[in-house]
């Protein structure tokens, strides 16, 4: 298909492409310099001491994340409604049971805290926040609860790379927190992903999960540190490589301003689609912080028949898709998960425009001009 307008692009140019090409030729590609270059970076950019542990993908950081906070068989996790199908799976796989927590509201699709602390029972172990579209969650609020209950928190910050909440980079409020670099991700290197933790002994627990509960790696042997190693616990093979490790260090350099351009064309999107009767712009008024805009969501009126506007849409050559269905239509989660009636009405009627840094305003306009003239077409 040849779309005018994509839902995303990659951020690339001659700096990724020399990045790689220098990591080549090095000969060392698998976990090595690069890898710890772009996890001191990442970390440096967090703040808070913040400790960092780059990894295969953001399902893997998940995953590390939900092991390493002591979840157990039997478990619950209080996790979000309104995400990536990620977020359930990394607590399922781990033999824990999900507990969903609403979305706020019809204009704010952040998880409601009300909603959180009402699920809390005693076998509740941990509550999984995800930051919708790089807005913030209301932290105040969630922190509080999770230190009265005695729960651990993770946040998944896969929509957030570089985002804040008033002033704090988000992934540092968790116990725990992971982010993904899947191509589409504010910060792309392909398939990659973070753990962050504050605390040494977590820390300790991510960094043997992600590689066969090892002490010793492959690079280590290189450098003459070590010659054997122990097994202190039971792990996975969960490493990047240097050929995405170099790519994460291109893109964390490029992301604030990647992320600013973002920001512009949301604003641009905001104005011409305040004019559109009918749409609900999620987060419209939004105040929690800087988000980074990793999605441009919007929620249709009740009568317009999405599936009709995605096709009126791409015969206008627009690329659109939506995020995310929802819970309770997947064969494996509808039997075992409660009603959440707010993020239900919005996976019905959600639909995600194009956005990536590098569109034009003249893009945007695009979009904007097929939304206004479809919207009236594909009404029921
Ligand atoms: C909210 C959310 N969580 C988790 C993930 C999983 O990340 P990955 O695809 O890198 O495994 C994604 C990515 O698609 C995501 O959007």
């Amino acid at each position: 298909m040849d779309w005018k307008v994509q839902l995303f692009q990659l951020n690339y140019d001659q700096r990724e492409y020399d990045a790689v090409m220098a990591t080549l030729k090095s000969n060392w590609i698998t976990m090595g310099q690069r890898t710890i270059d772009f996890e001191a970076a990442y970390a440096a950019e967090l703040g808070q001491e913040s400790k960092c542990l780059a990894v295969a993908n953001g399902t893997a950081a998940l995953h590390i994340a939900v092991l390493a906070a002591g979840v157990k068989p039997g478990d619950e996790v209080i996790v979000p409604s309104l995400t990536f199908i990620a977020d359930l799976n990394s607590v399922r796989v781990s033999g824990a049971n999900v507990v969903l927590a609403d979305v706020t509201s019809k204009t704010d699709w952040a998880m409601n805290p009300a909603d959180i602390e009402a699920k809390i029972t005693p076998k509740t172990k941990a509550v999984m926040i995800v930051h919708y579209a790089g807005y913030a969650c209301d932290m105040d609020a969630i922190v509080d609860i999770c230190k009265r209950h005695g729960v651990r928190l993770i946040e998944d910050c896969a929509h957030s790379n570089g985002g804040a909440y008033k002033g704090r980079k988000l992934g540092t409020f968790g116990d725990l927190s992971a982010w993904s670099f899947f191509s589409n991700k504010n910060l792309a290197v392909g398939e990659g992903g973070m753990v962050a933790t504050r605390d040494p002994e977590l820390f300790k627990k991510c960094k043997n999960l992600r590689s066969h509960g090892m002490t010793v790696a492959s690079f280590d042997r290189l450098q003459g540190r070590a010659v054997t190693y122990d097994v202190q616990e039971p792990g996975f093979n969960y490493r990047i490589d240097e050929i995405r490790a170099s790519l994460g260090l291109v893109q964390l350099a490029k992301l604030p301003e990647a992320n600013a351009s973002r920001a512009r064309l949301v604003h641009r999107y905001f104005s011409r689609l305040d004019k559109i009767p009918g749409l609900v712009l999620p987060f419209r008024h939004y105040d929690r912080g800087t988000p980074t805009y990793h999605i441009m969501p919007v929620l249709l009126p009740e009568n317009a028949d999405r599936g009709r506007l995605i096709e009126f849409m791409k015969e206008d050559g627009i690329q659109t898709s939506v995020h995310y269905p929802s819970i309770q239509s997947f064969t494996a989660y509808k039997d075992i998960v409660g009603p959440t009636p707010v993020a239900e009405y919005i996976s019905e009627h959600e639909l995600t425009l194009p956005l990536y840094p590098t569109m034009t305003a003249a893009e945007v306009d695009l979009v904007c001009d097929s939304v206004e003239k479809n919207l009236p077409r594909a009404a029921r």
